[in-house]
């Protein structure tokens, strides 16, 4: 082998590593983002919970892939008050999506609220 065949070999080695290290240091980052927003929708469901009759749903919803807006109108913005979700909103969403996925009944009280509701 030339010296420059080997120059090129040490060239294409080191891309290729430093594409590797690129790609592990990516994953490794997007997995702690992952961890982290599910600490965070965690914590909201606590404190949904501590807060209002309702059972918590975030992490539920957020696998659905919704946006915060579909529950709180105008959606969650940092030291804003958060605007209180309307049992229409998700009877509205679950008629739509009964077909296609598993959602409470909307006579199933007991799937939303933790207390006992009358009415
Ligand atoms: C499927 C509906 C739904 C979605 C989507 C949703 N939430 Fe909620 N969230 C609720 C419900 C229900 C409560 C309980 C209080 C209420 O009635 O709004 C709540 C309460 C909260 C609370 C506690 C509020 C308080 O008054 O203490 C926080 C914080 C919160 N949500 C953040 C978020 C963020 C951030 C997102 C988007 C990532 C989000 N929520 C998306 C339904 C939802
Ligand atoms: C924009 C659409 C949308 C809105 C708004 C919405 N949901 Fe849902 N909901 C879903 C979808 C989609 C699922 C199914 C999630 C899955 O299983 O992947 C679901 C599932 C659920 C389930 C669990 C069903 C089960 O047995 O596993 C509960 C409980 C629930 N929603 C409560 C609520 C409450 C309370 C609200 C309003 C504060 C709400 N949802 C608003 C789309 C919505
Ligand atoms: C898909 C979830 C869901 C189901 C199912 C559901 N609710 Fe609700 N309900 C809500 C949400 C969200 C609110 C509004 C937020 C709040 O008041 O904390 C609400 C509010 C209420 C309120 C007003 C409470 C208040 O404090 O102002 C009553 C009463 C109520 N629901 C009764 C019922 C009854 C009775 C059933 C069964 C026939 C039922 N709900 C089924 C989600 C649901």
């Amino acid at each position: 082998m030339s010296a420059q065949e080997k120059n090129v070999k040490k060239i294409l080695i080191r891309s290729l590593a430093s594409i590797v290290i690129v790609f592990v240091a990516a994953w490794s980052f997007s997995l702690l983002y992952e961890g982290n927003k599910l600490r965070l929708l965690d914590k909201f469901d606590k404190q949904a919970e501590e807060n209002s009759s309702l059972k918590p749903f975030h992490k539920l919803h957020f696998q659905a892939k919704l946006d915060c807006s579909a529950c709180h109108e105008g959606g969650v913005k940092e030291n804003q008050p958060i605007a209180k979700s309307k049992e229409g909103d998700c009877f509205i969403c679950h008629e739509k999506m009964k077909e296609k996925v598993k959602v409470p009944d909307n006579t199933d009280c007991k799937a939303c609220h933790t207390k006992p509701v009358t009415w």
